[in-house]
């Protein structure tokens, strides 16, 4: 119980739940939206889902589509999804009927991967900067979030610090490539390092891959390529920037077996399925429907040019949707800049705090998307060069 409820009796909350922090960027969202300010701080896709994923949700609703769909998820979507798998490059035939599970968007395929793999107590290995919600997500589970620094500037794997961090408690670690807010994509090297770790200290390797079709000056190398560790990897997918789809909340595990079996016991205890029709209307999608890194290219130059010639420290990304800016030129601090932004500039940025274990550290950068609407993100960027000018002269 924690204390401190109305009228002086205690809420019924638990330690785990007490313990997370809300999201960092809610506050400012609510700020944005009362100032009407422009948001370059969510990815949100600038266009809809494709007319046919459209066309056949509008179809299975009308035909009565109402009710549960399998849990593990419709046949027709695990097809789907086992065929643009099978066809990406990784080496490995991925069987829908055993291998691929339908969940709420990735955020749930990544919960269900941490409460499949680790017990309260566990810890967990995270790249830092990571995507917000990971640590959350890990107490969530009752398990200890251990981050680990990506080196600067261009965030690569300190295969080192990784290894100096394992314990006798360490049981998994949790992945992104290409990498929420960084844009850093683990190149083969970094993949077979972290593979050969897990296979060696017997770690369950949980790499959130929602971004896999967004990369641009690299290769998406996935750890589920790499056979030797494939029966402990649970790769986490997403259709939501795939398909600019994000409010049909459709995602999935792709796991040996094994681990499938165990992940859709955790998924039947906690949603059970997600939407039958929406389910229906991602089924129908055809191979050419999906967005390509080509879609944005030029979108991730532009953006990262206007913010490196307006003075902030870029790495252009090499993959995602996001590019991550260093403040110092600017600012000692990204969430007072942010702030700053939301109230005198009309801009809503994500300041860095929410992606790093270490304040300091996150005080130092600030996270833009090139994915949204290409004229209301130059318009945005507009208000950024002239805050800027204005507070340096
Ligand atoms: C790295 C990363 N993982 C997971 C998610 C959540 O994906 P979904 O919408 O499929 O839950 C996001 C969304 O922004 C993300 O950036």
């Amino acid at each position: 119980m924690i204390g401190g409820a109305a009228g002086g009796r205690s809420l019924p909350v638990s330690r785990r739940a007490a313990g997370i922090p809300s999201m960092e960027l809610a506050d400012l969202m609510r700020l944005a939206n009362e100032a009407g300010a422009i948001d370059i701080a969510l990815g949100i896709p600038q266009l809809g889902p494709p007319v046919s994923a459209v066309t056949a949700a509008t179809a299975a609703l009308s035909s009565g589509l109402h009710q549960y769909a399998p849990p593990a998820g419709l046949p027709g979507l695990r097809r789907m999804i086992a065929n643009q798998f099978s066809s990406s490059g990784r080496g490995w035939d991925v069987d829908p009927g055993t291998e691929v599970t339908i969940t709420c968007g990735a955020t749930e395929a990544i919960m269900i991967a941490l409460l499949s793999t680790t017990d309260p107590g566990d810890e967990v290995i995270l790249l830092e900067p990571y995507f917000e919600v990971y640590p959350g997500m890990v107490e969530l589970a009752g398990a200890i979030p251990v981050p680990v620094p990506l080196t600067q500037p261009d965030w690569r794997l300190d295969m080192a610090a990784v290894a100096s961090r394992i314990t006798s408690r360490t049981r998994a670690i949790l992945l992104n490539t290409p990498n929420n807010p960084t844009g850093s994509v683990l190149n083969r090297g970094e993949i077979r390092d972290l593979t050969n770790m897990c296979v060696e200290h017997g770690l369950a390797c949980i790499s959130d891959e929602v971004y896999e079709r967004f990369v641009f000056d690299a290769d998406h190398v996935s750890p589920a390529s790499v056979p030797e560790c494939r029966e402990r990897t649970i790769v986490a997918g997403s259709l939501s920037k795939s398909l600019r789809m994000t409010g049909w909340r459709l995602g999935y595990c792709v796991a040996e077996p094994g681990l499938t079996t165990v992940l859709r016991r955790v998924h039947e205890r906690t949603t059970v399925g997600t939407s039958h029709p929406l389910q229906s209307g991602a089924a129908a999608v055809l191979p050419e429907d999906f967005c390509t890194a080509e879609m944005l290219r030029e979108r991730r130059d532009a953006v990262s040019a206007r913010l490196s010639g307006m003075g902030f420290d870029v790495q252009t990304p090499e993959g995602g949707w996001f590019v991550l800016a260093g403040v110092g030129p600017h600012s000692a601090s990204s969430s007072q800049l942010a702030r700053r932004l939301v109230t005198e500039a009309g801009v809503l940025v994500a300041p860095g705090t929410a992606f790093f274990s270490d304040r300091a550290e996150g005080e130092r950068w600030i996270r833009v998307t090139f994915a949204r609407d290409p004229d209301a993100t130059d318009k945005a960027l507009e208000l950024l060069a002239d805050f800027v000018a204005g507070q340096d002269r």
